[in-house]
């Protein structure tokens, strides 16, 4: 059985009052889900914070991107190595926006996958088409690429351990959700991708979100769905009852 896995993807937004304001909030609400794992993906500046508020709780902490160097004259960089040394457990990466404004590319990620599981960091990586892939009829051969490239070289026990967020781009910050059969048919491809570069035990293994505007109001028909163990959530994950009725789903 995978456990369902369900992120607030906070992007940058809340220093560290906030987001200690949010924990207060939100914890109390969510405090007795056991059957779900609830992560919050922070800015750097408030992980080491957000990790000690919510030590002892049923909250994972994630950061949003690395570098795949181990240490190094890269500016501006952050290495999975000082993610572990703070107690970080989890890691977004080649989320949309870091592929279309920082120039990520599907090797970039397939680097900083590798190195976040060498770190034992469980990485949430994301995959999805753009609006004309899909006007064109490209959606599986777009996913194909992200991911014959993006998780190429992984064992099938680190395939295993990684978290896949399909996140369609079109649908994400426009209030646009795909509809939960458009979400499902793509989980089932991405399953079906898994399944034939790493065996059917592993593809039975792997959790696959769904993200793009997700809300309390469609959460649950997507969670319904066969291929689909949870949500990366962004706009609606800001506000603790909100994100709380989500998780509560
Ligand atoms: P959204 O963002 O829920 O605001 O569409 C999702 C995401 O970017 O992960």
């Amino acid at each position: 059985m995978r456990k369902p896995i369900i992120a607030g993807n906070w992007k940058m937004h809340k220093n560290n009052v906030e987001a200690e304001d949010f924990v207060k909030s939100f914890q109390p609400q969510i405090s007795d889900i056991d059957n779900v794992e609830v992560v919050l993906c922070a800015p750097f500046t408030t992980l080491g914070h957000l990790i000690s508020v919510t030590a002892n709780t049923n909250i994972r902490i994630a950061a949003q991107n690395m570098h795949w160097e181990d240490s190094g004259a890269f500016t501006g960089e952050v290495a999975p190595g000082m993610l572990k040394s703070i107690d970080c457990k989890y890691v977004v990466l080649g989320h949309s926006e870091r592929r279309q404004y920082f120039a990520e590319t599907d090797e970039a990620v397939n680097k900083k996958l590798k190195a976040a599981l060498k770190a034992n960091l469980t990485p949430i990586a994301c995959i999805g088409e753009q609006l004309e892939d899909r006007e064109q009829g490209k959606t599986e051969a777009v996913i194909k690429q992200q991911f014959e490239v993006g998780f190429a070289g992984l064992t099938s026990e680190e395939m295993a351990k990684t978290v896949i967020a399909y996140e369609p781009v079109w649908a994400i910050g426009t209030g646009k959700t795909a509809t939960s059969q458009q979400a499902e048919e793509v989980c089932a491809y991405i399953r079906k991708l898994i399944e034939e570069g790493f065996g059917s035990e592993t593809a039975q293994q792997v959790r696959i979100q769904y993200g793009g505007s997700v809300k309390s109001a469609n959460v649950k028909e997507l969670m319904e769905q066969p291929n689909i163990d949870g949500a990366l959530v962004g706009g609606a994950s800001l506000e603790p009852d909100s994100f709380a009725q989500i998780v509560k789903f």
